[in-house]
């Protein structure tokens, strides 16, 4: 597949690993070009990257994401892999419906909320197992979409979730600041959830 990522931190470079190694072409956008070229040899503007990708990952800072989408020009047609987390001190989600914001800002792009629930250095983990199972990765979007981004998620070795339309990744977001809050609280988050038999 032709991935776009835009932004060159730890998420582009976690993710953008991952699917070269698996045999994507990925193109990175930055406004640091010199930091876009350490993570692939494929690098253009906003409006280059997206035009040149069949799916994009927004992976900058959550109050930037929509500015950097409207830059981009055209996006429609385009599935915009949104992983991030406006989620500010104490916890607290800074940005309510972050994702339908992002839809809102891109008309006719298809808007999937994914990969915003773990650490960066869960996901540089090839593959990220934890007690013997694949880590699971909830997406929320519209279905079609869904389920080109679960064929990547798949490609990191680990198990899709379809979890809904994009009117439940505001309960994704929420989840992360949650989760986050209790984390940070030295609290082991995985254990509030017992498993499925039960
Ligand atoms: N780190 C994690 O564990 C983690 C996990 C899940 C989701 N996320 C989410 O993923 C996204 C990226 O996180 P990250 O860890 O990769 O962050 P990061 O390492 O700090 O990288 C952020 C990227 O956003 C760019 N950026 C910031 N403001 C910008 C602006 N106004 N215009 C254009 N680009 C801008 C930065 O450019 P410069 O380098 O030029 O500053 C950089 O490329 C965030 O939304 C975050 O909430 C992070």
């Amino acid at each position: 597949m032709r991935i776009g990522i835009f932004g060159a931190g730890g998420m582009a470079e976690a993710l953008g690993g991952q699917w070269s190694g698996a045999g994507h072409e990925v193109m990175v956008a930055a406004r640091d070009r010199a930091k876009a070229e350490k993570i692939s040899t494929r690098v253009g503007t906003w409006a280059e990257t997206a035009r040149a990708s069949d799916a994009i990952l927004l992976a900058i800072s959550a109050p930037s994401v929509t500015e950097v989408v409207a830059a981009a020009g055209n996006l429609a047609g385009r599935i915009l892999i949104d992983c991030t987390n406006a989620v500010g001190p104490g916890a607290v989600l800074t940005i309510p419906d972050q994702a339908e914001r992002i839809a809102a800002a891109a008309p006719g792009a298809h808007v999937v909320k994914a990969f915003n629930l773990c650490h960066v250095d869960v996901w540089r983990m090839t593959p990220p197992m934890f007690d013997g199972r694949p880590l699971a990765v909830p997406l929320c979007g519209p279905p079609e979409a869904v389920e080109v981004v679960s064929s990547l998620v798949r490609d990191i070795g680990c198990t899709p979730l379809n979890a809904g339309g994009l009117d439940r990744a505001r309960l994704m977001e929420a989840t992360m600041a949650f989760t986050v809050g209790l984390w940070f609280g030295g609290h082991d988050a995985q254990a509030c959830f017992p498993p499925l038999p039960a």
